[in-house]
C-alpha cells in the first residue's frame, strides 16, 4: 500500500518549546487516520504543517511523495480540509459560499446541488452562513473541503462541539468517502469518534507520540483495567478483576442472590491514554 503521508522526525517550536517533537509516522492510501489528544496536544499544529500552512523547524513531511513546503497547485487539487471553519463567508449564503470556491479553484458550480445534497443542506442553500446553526456551519465546511474531490482529506477536530445526532451524519459522510478511496487524516480529542470511525490512531501528548496502532489493538494492549463492577442488593459497590481470580466471589454472590447488577468495563482509548500519561484526554 503507498503511503498518502509520511512525516519524519516534525518539529516545530513556539517560542523555543518544541510543540511537536520529532514525530515520525506514515498514513497508508485508503484509511481513516486519527490523531487523538488533549487541548494543547499539537493536533491543530501538525495539520497546518502537513496542509503547508506552517513551516517546520526540523523534519520533513511528504503528501504523495512532495515535501509540504513546497506542495504546488497539483498537489492542492488533490487535498480537502475543514479546519476551524476557515474559508467561509459569513454573509454569503450557503450555495454562494460553494459557488464562490468553486470558482477560485476552477471547479464547475454543477457540483454543488449534489454535495449539499449529500451533506443535507440543499433546503438551506439560501440561507447566509450567520444564520446557520454551528451543526450546519460544520455540514457546510465539510461540503467546502469535499468539493474538489480531493484523495486526502484533512479535518481537525470536525465534530467537536456537535451534537450525537451531526456527529453521526459527519462520521456517515465520512466513512462513504473512505468507500470511494479517500484518505482520511483527522484529529480528534474524543475517543469514541477515534474507536468508532478510525482505522489507526497516534495518540499525541504534549508533541510526542505515545502509542499508535489499531484502536483495539491498542485497547487490547492496556486490558490491565479489564473490571467487573458488581452492584449488591444491599447498595455496595464492588470492582473486581475480570479474569479467573474473580470467579469464586462472583459464584458466591450469585449463590446468595446478592447481585443486583453487574458490568464489565473494557479498556478503551481513554484507559490506555491515562496509563501512558496519568492524564486524562478531554
Ligand atoms: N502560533 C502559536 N504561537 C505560540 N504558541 C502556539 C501557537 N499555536 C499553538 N501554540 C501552542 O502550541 C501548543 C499546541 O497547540 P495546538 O497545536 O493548537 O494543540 P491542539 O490542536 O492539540 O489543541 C499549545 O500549547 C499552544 O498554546
Ligand atoms: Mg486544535
Amino acid at each position: 500500500m503507498n503511503a498518502c503521508i509520511t512525516a519524519s522526525r516534525l518539529t516545530v517550536r513556539f517560542s523555543g518549546n518544541p510543540v511537536l517533537d520529532h514525530i515520525s509516522f506514515e498514513v497508508p492510501e485508503g484509511m481513516i487516520f486519527g490523531l487523538l489528544g488533549p487541548s494543547g496536544a499539537g493536533k491543530t499544529t501538525l495539520i497546518k504543517v502537513l496542509t503547508g500552512q506552517l513551516c517546520q523547524d526540523e523534519g520533513k513531511a511528504c503528501l504523495f511523495g512532495k515535501d509540504t513546503r513546497s506542495l504546488t497547485a497539483r498537489e492542492h487539487k488533490k487535498i480537502g480540509a475543514m479546519l476551524d471553519n476557515y474559508g467561509l463567508y459569513q454573509r454569503l449564503s450557503v450555495y454562494e459560499n460553494l459557488a464562490f470556491y468553486a470558482d477560485i479553484y476552477r471547479i464547475s458550480r454543477r457540483v454543488i446541488p449534489d454535495i449539499l445534497k449529500s451533506i443535507g443542506l440543499y433546503e438551506s442553500r439560501k440561507t447566509p452562513v450567520s444564520k446557520l446553526s454551528k451543526g450546519m456551519t460544520s455540514r457546510l465546511s465539510l461540503a467546502r473541503a469535499l468539493m474538489n474531490n480531493g484523495k486526502l482529506l484533512f479535518l481537525d477536530e470536525p465534530t467537536s462541539g456537535l451534537d450525537p445526532v451531526t456527529t453521526k451524519e459527519i462520521h456517515d459522510v465520512l466513512l462513504a468517502q473512505k468507500r470511494k478511496g479517500t484518505t482520511i487524516f483527522l484529529t480528534t480529542h474524543n475517543m469514541f469518534e477515534a474507536e468508532s470511525i478510525c482505522d489507526h490512531v497516534i495518540l499525541l501528548h504534549r508533541g510526542n507520540i505515545i502509542e499508535q496502532g489499531r484502536p483495539a489493538d491498542i485497547c487490547g494492549k492496556y486490558d490491565r483495567q479489564n473490571k467487573l463492577r458488581i452492584t449488591l442488593t444491599d447498595g455496595t459497590e464492588l470492582t473486581l478483576d475480570n479474569n479467573s481470580t474473580s470467579a469464586a466471589a462472583v459464584g458466591e454472590y450469585l449463590e446468595q442472590n446478592r447481585i443486583r447488577a453487574i458490568h464489565s468495563s473494557e479498556p478503551t482509548l481513554e484507559t490506555a491514554f491515562i496509563e501512558l500519561t496519568g492524564k486524562e484526554l478531554e
